[in-house]
């Protein structure tokens, strides 16, 4: 069962995806106010290098690590506040109060978060899900699920598949 809206992508490299992060801050920058994406998928699926991806188009340089230890690394950059959060060492959702995520959200704020379940019920609601899974054994790269959960979210969807027709699987 797929949400309305639900997109799944077929993006063969870390390449691809680093376009896919390009298309997403295009389709973020049609939108007004203040964008969470949720970043899903298991270990090494590629949340990481999909940030990287929607950094660079905000003319951030050299590489992007996950912030696992300090859980939150903001970025300034000339078109919005982002700031790229990493949950997997969270133990307990209470651990995320004193980030203070909800005062984040002013102006155009994007908060990127990857492992947005460890910290369930504790965090604002995703504008947009993204789940990456490995599409079985023989098989390159990855796909890509993109479900929209705000009108703002269904719009970006909307956008980044206009943008990169190419890496469409399925749509519901
Ligand atoms: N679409 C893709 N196809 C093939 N390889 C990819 C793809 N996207 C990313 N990778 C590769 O997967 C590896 C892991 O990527 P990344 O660190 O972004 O994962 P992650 O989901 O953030 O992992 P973690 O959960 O450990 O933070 C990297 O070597 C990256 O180049
Ligand atoms: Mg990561």
């Amino acid at each position: 069962m797929r949400e309305p809206g639900t997109e799944i992508l077929s993006v063969g490299s870390a390449e691809q995806m680093q376009v896919l992060g390009r298309a997403i801050a295009a389709a973020v920058d049609a939108t007004d106010g203040t964008f969470i994406v949720a970043l899903e998928g298991e270990l090494g699926a590629g949340k990481t290098t999909l940030v990287g991806g929607i950094l660079r188009s905000y003319g951030v340089t050299g590489p992007v690590r996950s912030p696992t230890y300090t859980l939150i690394e903001p970025y300034e950059t000339a078109g919005r506040s982002i700031y790229h959060l990493d949950l997997y060492r969270l133990n307990d959702p209470d651990e995320v109060e004193p980030l203070g995520v909800r005062d984040l959200l002013t102006g155009s704020a994007l908060l990127l978060i990857e492992w947005p379940s460890r910290a369930a019920g504790s965090i604002p609601a995703a504008d947009l899900w993204i789940d990456i899974a490995y599409p079985g054994a023989g098989t390159e790269g990855r796909e890509v699920r993109l479900t929209p959960h705000s009108l703002n979210g269904a719009s970006v969807v909307r956008h980044i598949v206009a943008a990169i027709p190419e890496l469409r699987l399925l749509s519901s």
